[in-house]
């Protein structure tokens, strides 16, 4: 297929899964702000055309679809607690905006240079269409935590069927040999902060050969494991104090087991899937309750890629070839995670499970650039985040695409954030 052919499918696909989401509910719902660490989800209605519109149209060359928005979907000028008092478009001027950026969008994209040596530097490869689709794509994503979000009675709406059976995992934990491995891409279609390959040195440690379960953070929880400072860094006990931690977000005690609110529907707490909905703290203080640690961002890539039979990292943990249903849980076709041992056909060469999908993993790192890092297309994409303030996530979750959840993609956020689809898995140095 022609390259412009992928963009223009590629953006069709992203659409429809954002509408297949947000057309679940009524316009009073999607108003009104439900955290105050998300954006009433009407914003995002008009955030992601608008974005397309700057990328796709003005940076091409095009004149704005429509004048005065600009102001209020700019995700740095209004930060989320102030977007609900915003006049933001309703749910039918959002859908026509929508329309109408793409139809420009396309109209231009029909006769576009994407080859590698194309005058327009953001068109080469289909790079800015690529990043707009996946733009939208995360989108999908953080409007999904935002409906998890919801009161029982608002957010039920959305279904999926049952997840897929766990399976059979060798071993608790996987040895991954020392030496160099190749970390990040040359993908031209990647995001800056994937960018450039380079090779690192790895000191051999053993790998979680799954992401923590709920029933082994529920040991953590019956050890006492909230009550005890020693397992927990400073900032992340005066975290637990102040925001009175005790459970995963969404648990709740039922007798002796927990019952857990997953979008709109109280259900036990499924011992075999990783957990999720814990932030960094939480994750750091399980490790050191285990004798273990979070494994830092190029341990975590090298058993993710890296294959020691021929020395090549992967673009997946299964190899090069595109993700299928049976290779990983992406895409939300499941409103959940999978048990661990669900994706046999998904495991890395080094053994481990889950690398990709179910849940986003809590990493030791902060964010930082690569050797070689050069911001494009502009700063605010990820070099203004850099620096000690945010941990590493890898592997995408449940709710990400595919087409996001390559495994050299590199996802950040405050090490508070409870709300995002998280989990991890620990690590111990050999
Ligand atoms: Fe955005």
């Amino acid at each position: 297929m022609a390259l412009t052919d992928e963009l223009v499918d590629a953006l069709a696909e992203a659409r429809a899964r954002f509408r297949s989401v947000t057309d679940a509910f009524e316009e009073s719902v999607l108003r009104r702000q439900h955290d105050v660490l998300m954006s009433p989800l009407l914003w995002d209605l008009a955030h992601v055309p608008n974005y397309e519109d700057l990328w796709l149209v003005r940076a091409l060359g095009g004149a704005p679809t429509q004048d005065g928005l600009d102001g209020l979907y700019d995700a740095f000028q209004q930060p989320r607690n102030v977007r609900e008092a915003l006049p933001l478009l309703g749910l039918e001027p959002a859908h026509a905006y929508g329309d109408a950026v793409r139809a420009r969008a396309l109209e231009r994209l029909v006769d576009a240079d994407v080859s590698p040596d194309a005058a327009e530097p953001l068109q080469r490869h289909g790079f800015v269409h690529s990043m707009v689709a996946q733009h939208e794509h995360q989108h999908t994503e953080t409007i999904l935590a935002a409906v998890q979000l919801l009161p029982p009675a608002e957010g039920h709406q959305l279904r999926a069927p049952p997840t897929r059976r766990g399976g059979p995992i060798h071993g608790d934990e996987v040895l991954v040999a020392g030496g160099p491995f190749t970390m990040g891409t040359p993908d031209p279609r990647a995001l800056d902060n994937e960018r450039p390959p380079h090779v690192v040195e790895v000191a051999p440690f053993w790998m979680d050969a799954a992401p923590v379960t709920n029933e082994r953070y529920q040991r953590f929880i019956a050890a006492g494991g909230y009550e005890e400072p020693t397992w927990w860094t400073e900032a992340g006990w005066a975290w637990r104090q102040e925001a009175d931690l005790t459970t995963p977000k969404f648990w709740r005690r039922d007798g002796d087991g927990w019952l857990r609110l997953r979008f709109g529907h109280l259900e036990a707490v499924p011992a075999g899937e990783p957990v999720q909905h814990v932030c960094w703290y939480e994750a750091d203080a399980y490790a050191r309750w285990a004798g273990r640690r979070l494994p830092t961002e190029p341990e975590w890539e090298k058993a993710a890629r890296h294959d020691p039979d021929t020395g090549t990292s992967h673009r997946w943990p299964w190899g090069d070839l595109e993700p299928t249903s049976a290779h990983a849980n992406l895409g939300h076709g499941f409103l959940g995670p999978a048990p661990v041992g669900a994706y046999p056909l998904g495991v890395s060469p080094s053994g481990c499970h889950q690398m990709v999908g179910d849940v986003w993993e809590w990493l030791a790192s902060d964010f930082q650039p690569y050797p070689g890092f050069q911001a494009h297309p502009y700063p605010e994409y990820s070099a203004v985040f850099f620096g000690d303030g945010h941990k590493m996530l890898r592997g995408g979750s449940w709710a990400t695409h595919a087409s996001v959840g390559r495994v050299t993609f590199r996802n950040w956020d405050l090490p508070i954030r409870r709300q995002i689809f998280a989990g991890f898995r620990t690590a111990r140095t050999a």
